[in-house]
């Protein structure tokens, strides 16, 4: 135990101490309860105090930027000519929380300004701290970043790392977040997992030494610091006075950015926090209370899908009977165990008119769906889908069941299930929109803006990037293309039948492969190897992102002989170095040229015929959302593209379309809901 831990009986009251001899900078915040933010704290811009913690960034706004000051100045040097600066020490509790796993990190800052708001801050990234000029400036303003994204071109080894500062979001110095255990091993710290992470940060006014530790919260302090760097150019940083805080920023990511407890003194070591009853913030896990708030809330939507082989004589057996008895008898152990709710057929069947012709709304990839309202006014859709086999129906619904759980805002969330004799049902939030394909083709009033196109693309990306990485084990949907795409009530783009197509899969002759997907979207790979990978929904969504910017279907059986396969045509185009002229006319130039050919070349890049050399679904919404900080990420295909070697395409699947189509059989594209 160290020295000063003697002192902790002083520290046990939830008030600060401030400790304030002269010009010395002391306190101890265990818990930031009753704290008045113009006394005690300045908070600028979205942060906030939340019951006993502060959080930095807003999350209901899109791009947000908070930070927190201590409101007096630290003296930087001892005397007002000196040369060495003021050495001082703290220490704090953070926790950085992010709604989704997968989504793009930002982190938090330690941080020293002259100013509670930098002249030159970005209002939604790089910590709400820095420019995104290239060449940093001298300015007073340093700062011990807590990263928990990589901007591969700020040079981050990765995304959860601790780095120094000098006015300039690339780091002087960057270390990997670990810590050295008594043995002197290395044990990586997870910084984005919401748990508690407490960090050491010692500076030597002397020698110009930082001294950075990060641990998790509940560990003692490391006896070895996980970084250290020294450097007299440090002095450039610093001005007279300056204040000491902590600063984030986000972009539409939620990302919970909290300090929960700071220690800080410019005469000695800072003094221990107590750590025993800090709050501990993590995601609520039940996904059916959030599904019942949810269903409170919102609208749902009613899907079926039915598949049962049952006997003639049993069938005959069973129709004698009345609904709900049929219904009772039939429901067997396994379907309870899978499903979080059940819906009665009665239920279904009152909220779609007896599953009338009025309230159909189309026939999707897997039979029909209708729409319907619960009686309690909630909207849903329902989708009835015949299958010929039984055999499989029950690895089938695990399947289901385990999506149930998957909840995005970019998916359309199941709601429940219900079985009628040979007749499976799902349910689903109602998207009031309809699908993407019908606003990109089919004459719709009003064309989609680029912009709105652009928003779909990237929450359609996000989507499916949570089902390629934010889930333990990954989804690969196997069916996107426009009619999939459903649009909410606020426009924005939700993937709908994840997973559904394995359905048909489960129901093959085990050595027989079929393909599952929809003609003019498939992988090339899909011909020859058929399955599934995330690279194959890469390419699908490839394919999406041109019909959307080209305004036109994959394939185009009226168009010039050149211009039937949408990829082939844009790649021509793009051999050509006219890739710009695939552009939708219907948009009528209102677009900025240089988004239009990212998306144009982003999508090719999609569709490359070698799976490897496909961008990841991360990289793809990086470069949707126009983070700057992502955008190097896939600079190494856009670059291969920029190069005007139209033979990387010629590579490993030539006459790749031709191939698909041979190969798939597969549903005509249904028109969907
Ligand atoms: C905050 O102050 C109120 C009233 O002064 C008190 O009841 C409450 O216990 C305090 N909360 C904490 C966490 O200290
Ligand atoms: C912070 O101060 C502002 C005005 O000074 C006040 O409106 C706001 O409610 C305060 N917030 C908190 C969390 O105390
Ligand atoms: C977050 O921002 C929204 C929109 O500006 C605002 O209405 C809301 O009060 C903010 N939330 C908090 C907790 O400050
Ligand atoms: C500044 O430094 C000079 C010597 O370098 C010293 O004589 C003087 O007292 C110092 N002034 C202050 C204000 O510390
Ligand atoms: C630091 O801030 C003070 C007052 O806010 C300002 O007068 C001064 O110019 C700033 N110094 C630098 C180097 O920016
Ligand atoms: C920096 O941001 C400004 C304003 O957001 C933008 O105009 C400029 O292009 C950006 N510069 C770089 C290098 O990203
Ligand atoms: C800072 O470093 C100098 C030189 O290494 C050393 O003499 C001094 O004790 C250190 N000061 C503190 C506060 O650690
Ligand atoms: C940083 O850590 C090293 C190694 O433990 C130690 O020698 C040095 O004094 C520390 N410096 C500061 C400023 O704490
Ligand atoms: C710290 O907490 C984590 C998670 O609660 C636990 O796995 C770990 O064993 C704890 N470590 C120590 C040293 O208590
Ligand atoms: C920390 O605070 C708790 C009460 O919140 C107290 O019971 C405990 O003794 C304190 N720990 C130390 C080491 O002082």
């Amino acid at each position: 135990m160290r020295p000063f831990s003697l002192l902790l009986p002083l520290l046990l009251l939830l008030h600060p101490i401030f400790f304030s001899p002269t010009s010395a900078l002391e306190f101890l915040f265990n818990s930031f309860s009753n704290i008045t933010n113009a006394t005690d704290l300045t908070l600028i811009d979205d942060a906030m105090l939340d019951a006993t913690v502060i959080r930095l960034t807003n999350d209901t706004v899109q791009y947000s930027v908070g930070r927190v000051f201590y409101p007096t100045k630290l003296a930087m040097r001892p005397t007002s000519n000196s040369s060495s600066l003021t050495s001082f020490s703290t220490s704090f509790v953070f926790s950085v929380l992010p709604e989704i796993a997968s989504s793009p990190g930002f982190g938090l800052c330690f941080v020293l300004s002259n100013s509670t708001s930098p002249p030159d801050a970005l209002a939604s990234q790089y910590f709400g701290l820095f420019t995104n000029a290239t060449a940093p400036f001298v300015a007073p303003l340093l700062a011990v970043e807590f990263d928990t994204g990589q901007n591969p071109e700020f040079n981050d080894p990765d995304g959860n790392h601790i780095g120094i500062d000098l006015n300039n979001i690339e780091s002087a110095i960057t270390t990997p977040a670990r810590y050295y255990d008594s043995s002197g091993g290395l044990v990586p710290v997870q910084m984005r997992t919401g748990q508690n992470v407490r960090a050491w940060i010692e500076f030597n006014g002397t020698n110009f030494e930082f001294n950075v530790t990060v641990a998790p919260a509940n560990v003692s302090r490391p006896s070895l610091p996980t970084l250290t760097y020294r450097d007299p150019k440090i002095a450039n940083y610093v001005s007279a006075e300056m204040f000491v805080g902590f600063s984030a920023s986000k972009t539409q990511w939620i990302e919970a950015q909290r300090v929960l407890a700071w220690s800080f003194s410019d005469t000695g070591v800072a003094r221990e926090i107590n750590t025993t009853n800090l709050p501990v913030f993590q995601l609520s896990s039940s996904s059916s209370s959030s599904l019942s708030s949810g269903a409170i809330a919102g609208i749902a939507i009613g899907c079926v899908v039915v598949v049962l082989v049952i006997p003639s004589g049993f069938y005959l057996y069973w129709r004698k009977n009345k609904l709900e008895r049929e219904e009772k008898d039939e429901i067997e152990d396994w379907e309870l165990e899978y499903w979080p709710h059940r819906f009665s057929i009665e239920e279904l069947s009152q909220a779609t008119d007896g599953f009338s012709k009025d309230q159909l709304l189309g026939f999707g990839g897997f039979g029909k769906v209708y729409k319907g309202t619960l009686s309690n006014a909630t909207e849903i859709a329902v989708k009835c889908v015949n299958h010929d086999s039984k055999q499989g129906l029950r690895e089938f619904m695990a399947e289901i069941a385990s999506m149930g759980r998957l909840q995005h805002k970019n998916l359309v969330q199941m709601r429940g299930w219900c079985r009628k004799r040979n007749e499976l049902m799902l349910v689903y939030d109602y998207m009031p929109n309809g699908s993407l394909n019908r606003w990109i083709f089919d004459k719709p009033k009003t064309v989609l803006g680029w912009d709105q196109r652009c928003r779909v693309l990237a929450d359609v990306a996000e989507g499916l990037t949570y089902l390629h990485h934010g889930w333990d084990q990954m989804v690969v949907h196997r069916d996107i293309k426009s009619s999939n795409i459903l649009l909410d009530a606020e426009m924005r783009g939700r993937l709908g039948d994840f997973g559904l197509a394995k359905l048909y899969q489960h129901g093959e002759v085990p050595n027989t492969t079929r393909v599952v997907g929809t003609l003019g979207y498939l992988a090339p790979e899909l011909a020859t190897m058929a399955s599934p990978t995330a690279a194959s929904d890469v390419y699908s969504f490839g394919v999406v992102l041109l019909e959307v910017a080209c305004g036109r279907k994959p394939i185009e059986m009226e168009a010039a002989e050149d211009e039937v396969v949408l990829i082939e045509w844009v790649r021509e185009l793009y051999a050509r170095g006219r890739v710009g002229e695939a552009a939708d006319r219907r948009l009528e130039g209102q677009y900025e040229q240089e988004e239009m050919e990212v998306a144009l070349k982003l999508g090719l890049a999609c569709c490359h015929p070698d799976p490897q050399r496909r961008p990841s679904m991360k990289e793809i919404v990086a470069v949707l959302v126009g983070e700057a900080a992502a955008a190097a990420a896939p600079a190494a295909f856009l670059s291969e593209l920029a190069r005007g070697d139209s033979n990387v395409f010629s590579g490993g699947g030539g006459g790749s379309e031709e191939e698909s189509e041979e190969v798939a059989p597969l549903q005509p594209q249904p028109p969907s809901v």
